[in-house]
């Protein structure tokens, strides 16, 4: 059945394009743009009217013609909803090549979408504006009139008219420059590779970039607004760094001649793999790399990566259609991984990449997720395609089948799919076939379930004789009797300790159920072992205490693994709330930053069910597991120490100044901060973005202040970032009412509103007050923010832990029309849904269990 989804936003293909020679002339302080396209078609069916993209553009003229004859003049008419423009001709257009010439104006948006402006204030207070392109998913058509579908690729010749002294980059380096005469320029740039539209990319303004550094012939270079300059540093040695390491990796050279990557002020995303002119929200980019925490570097680091992986991941070959573009990101993900761990192997990147996988499976496992390749058709519904399980899960199975492969014969594969594949498209077929004709195996009986299939499995383990016994079935927070139909190919792995040593075996299972002899009765028994599959594990109760006891054994992606799990099945009620927060009593010594991760995030999850009056308890549970590790390592660096020991430190002061509400942690916090507003060097940078969090939830009115105005000058990126989010984190409400105004009173950029409601929404002491706010003011938020802003902001509701809320956000939404795309607002539903189930099941439990806390103090 062909959907009416697909008539309404495909385009016919009896025409389409080769070559696109485009002139755009941007007036930045008008904030209009003109343009000129000449567009080179493949006419293959004889048309009297040719459909193409456009949105938001006025279609001044348009003619077609052909070897040079007289041009056939038509008429345009625009369908905003459809985004299409309709030419008509008086004649038939015959098949064969012609040229389509098309002159247009549009305007530089604030939506930070198509082609839109951004500005910031220099160092004098001067307002300046930049024009810079987002086009992905679906928004080149705001930009220039196109054929505005990922297959339709095709060369692009572009030319920028701008202001003399105004800097002007677009994919490709720049072929020529005309001086026009009357203050402006035409810089002319190379032709592109044959891509897709939505790859495009022009930036125009006063910008600045670093020396190039080359990476064979290819300079690299990153732009800021002026005066960041000197925050490129670090960006560039990862930058320089992965750009080899994918030359290597893929066996194929860079696809273009230059790389840019680009610092905008205002970024509506993390940064956008437009080929050869990255584009970067500044915290993505920039940084001070001697004031910058780990987790600080460590985003710049994927973000960069990622990026750069995309070059032949993405731009070079190109999915289909949006439904595979989990080819792009997932790959992108799980690139960014093995280069940033390649690069800094200290780091334990694919440790921390269990946070990530965790947070998939989350999502994963609710019944209104979706399979990683999913049908699209609305430009909406493709934004909400890049989210946890085109990412996540997507990098997750990756990782799980070269491991399962092998890292070399998956690799193999990836040459061969690239090869096979580049300056066209592909489909997720095609790339099984490549790794299995790499691998000499097949693929798609391994894979089909993980990409096309919602969900994954639980896998319960119990002793049988001397042996185990496994059987999966789909994991589901809201239960129900699971499908017994609904079963995986899993690549399980597994430790025991059996008589003194180790043994560990490797199997397929794919079938209900598997019987595993052992040598001997275990003692205990990790599965999952090396933490690879994307699978829950569930231990038989004696096993399960034996592992608990056996923790210092196993290894940290294991450890986090089963607080994970466990802590996934107190959710979902098949494991009581308090044993689960007996297991955490086992983990006082842990020394993994990602195990910590999943313990205190699964404490501040409870903290948002329980009431108010067993929060006292809570704290006290939480200062009680993390005092040990926290005294140990002290509020100093120590000598020797790794760096991820330093990160530790931060996380672990900053939960107990904040979730912990430890006194003695708030008053050093705020001497620390009075040290370093003398001296700046006194406090280790891991440390100081903890102190900020701990100031905000103890201070007061001063403290606000001060953060508001540091906010306002801040030097660096991180540096306004950590003060505009601790105006989320102060517990007065006074205090919390001029945050929350601050979201629609213009002082802070539309691209940070939506996190910053996010966190007003989740913090126990804002949600109530945020949650009034957005209800009275979601119109006006609707009218300033970017399209993309909704479903982040909106991502807070699962906190709103009540029946009441409950019922009144469905009241919400039932009675405004609110889009966010694909199945959104139903699994927001559906994790409130979770958390008040849990709520009712477990508050008489979790009242006791806290409550001898509170009286033990
Ligand atoms: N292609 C995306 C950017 C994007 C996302 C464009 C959504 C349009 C809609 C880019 O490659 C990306 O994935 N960016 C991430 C950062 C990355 C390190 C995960 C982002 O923007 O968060
Ligand atoms: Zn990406």
């Amino acid at each position: 059945m062909v959907s009416s989804g697909a008539m309404d936003y495909r385009l016919p293909t009896t025409v389409v394009p080769q070559r696109y020679d485009l002139r755009l002339d941007p007036n930045l302080e008008a904030a209009t743009f003109a343009g000129a396209v000449s567009i080179i078609v493949d006419v293959r069916e004889p048309v009297i009217e040719i459909l193409l993209n456009a949105a938001e553009l006025v279609i001044e003229s348009a003619a077609i013609s052909q070897d040079g004859r007289e041009p056939i003049h038509g008429s345009a008419s625009l369908d905003e909803a459809a985004e299409r423009a309709r030419l008509v001709f008086p004649v038939t257009i015959t098949p064969g090549q012609w040229r389509l010439a098309l002159r247009f104006t549009g305007i530089l948006n604030d939506k930070l979408h198509g082609f839109y402006r951004s500005t910031y204030k220099d160092a004098s207070g001067t307002a300046h504006t930049i024009a810079a392109t987002q086009f992905e998913a679906t928004d080149a058509r705001r930009g220039f009139p196109c054929w505005d579908e990922p297959a339709l690729k095709a060369v692009f010749g572009v030319t920028l008219v701008v202001p003399q002294h105004l800097a002007a980059v677009s994919n490709t380096s720049v072929l020529r420059e005309e001086t026009l005469g009357d203050g402006r320029r035409a810089v002319t740039f190379a032709d592109t590779i044959k891509m897709s539209t939505y790859l495009v990319a022009f930036v125009v303004g006063e910008l600045e970039a670093t020396e190039p550094v080359m990476v064979g012939p290819t300079p690299l270079r990153v732009w800021s607004v002026p005066g960041k300059k000197h925050l490129g540093r670090f960006a560039l040695d990862i930058g320089a760094f992965s750009l080899d390491f994918f030359e290597r990796y893929y066996g194929l050279p860079y696809p273009s001649d230059k790389l840019d990557l680009l610092a905008i002020p205002d970024f509506a995303a993390g940064a956008m793999e437009n080929l050869g002119a990255v584009t970067f929200r500044e915290t993505a980019l920039l940084v001070n790399e001697a004031a910058a925490s780990h987790a600080e570097l460590e985003r710049i680091a994927d973000v960069v990566a990622h990026e750069i992986a995309h070059m032949w991941f993405g731009d070079l070959v190109t999915m289909a259609w949006w439904n595979g573009i989990w080819l792009n990101e997932a790959f992108a993900t799980f690139m960014e991984l093995l280069a940033v761990d390649a690069w800094k192997p200290e780091w334990k990147r694919w440790i921390t990449f269990g946070v990530s996988r965790a947070s998939a499976m989350g999502l994963d496992g609710l019944k209104a997720t979706r399979p990683i390749e999913f049908e699209v058709m609305a430009p909406r519904d493709c934004e909400a395609m890049f989210d946890l399980l085109t990412y996540e899960k997507g990098a997750s199975v990756l990782r799980m089948l070269e491991q399962h492969l092998g890292p070399e014969g998956f690799r193999d594969g990836v040459r061969l799919y690239l090869e096979r594949h580049r300056y066209a498209n592909a489909e997720t077929t095609d790339l099984w076939k490549a790794l299995g004709d790499a691998a000499r195996q097949p693929i798609p009986g391994v894979m089909d379930g993980w990409i096309f299939r919602p969900g994954y499995p639980l896998v319960t383990v119990g002793i049988d004789g001397a042996g185990l016994k496994l059987t999966q079935q789909r994991f589901l927070y809201l239960g129900g009797p699971p499908d017994p139909a609904e079963q995986w190919r899993i690549p399980v792995v597994f430790r025991a300790s059996v008589k003194r040593g180790y043994v560990e075996r490797r199997l397929l299972l794919d079938g209900a159920e598997a019987t595993v002899p052992l040598p001997a009765k275990p003692d205990w028994v990790v599965l999952n072992a090396g933490g690879h599959g994307f699978y829950r594990v569930r231990y038989a109760p004696a096993l399960l205490k034996k592992l608990a006891g056996a923790l210092a054994k196993i290894a940290p992606i294991e450890r986090f693994n089963l607080l994970s799990d466990c802590f996934a099945l107190g959710q979902s009620g098949m494991m009581t709330a308090s044993d689960f927060l007996d297991l955490t009593g086992r983990f006082t010594t842990e020394t993994d930053r990602n195990v910590w991760a999943v313990l205190t995030g699964s404490l501040a999850w409870v903290n948002r069910v329980i009431a108010d009056d067993q929060r006292p308890g809570l704290e006290a549970l939480v200062r009680h597991r993390l005092d040990e590790m926290a005294s140990l390592l002290g509020w100093e660096p120590q000598e020797g120490e790794s760096e991820l020991d330093r990160q530790l430190r931060g996380d672990l002061l900053r939960m107990l100044g904040t979730l912990g509400n430890d006194e003695t942690v708030q008053a050093r916090a705020r001497e620390v901060y009075a040290g370093y507003q003398v001296d700046e060097t006194t406090v280790d940078a891991n440390v100081l973005p903890a102190v900020i969090a701990i100031m905000a939830a103890s201070g007061g009115e001063s403290e606000y202040a001060d953060f508001r105005d540091r906010y306002k000058r801040a030097r660096t990126p991180q540096e306004e970032q950590r003060h505009l989010y601790a105006l989320a984190g102060f517990r007065q409400p006074e205090l919390l009412r001029q945050t929350l105004e601050m979201t629609i009173n213009g002082e802070v950029r539309s691209q940070d509103t939506p996190f910053l409601i996010r966190s007003l929404l989740q913090s126990v002491y804002s949600r109530g007050l945020a949650w009034e706010f957005v209800k009275q003011h979601w119109q006006t938020m609707q009218r300033l923010y970017p399209g993309s802003a909704y479903r982040r902001m909106y991502e807070g509701i699962p906190a709103l832990v009540s029946p009441e809320w409950e019922r009144d956000v469905h009241a919400f939404f039932a009675e405004h029309k609110i889009t966010l795309g694909g199945k959104t607002l139903e699994q927001y539903f559906e994790q409130l849904r979770v958390a008040v189930a849990f709520q009712e099941r477990e508050a008489e439990a979790l009242a006791a269990y806290l409550g001898r806390l509170i009286k033990a103090r």
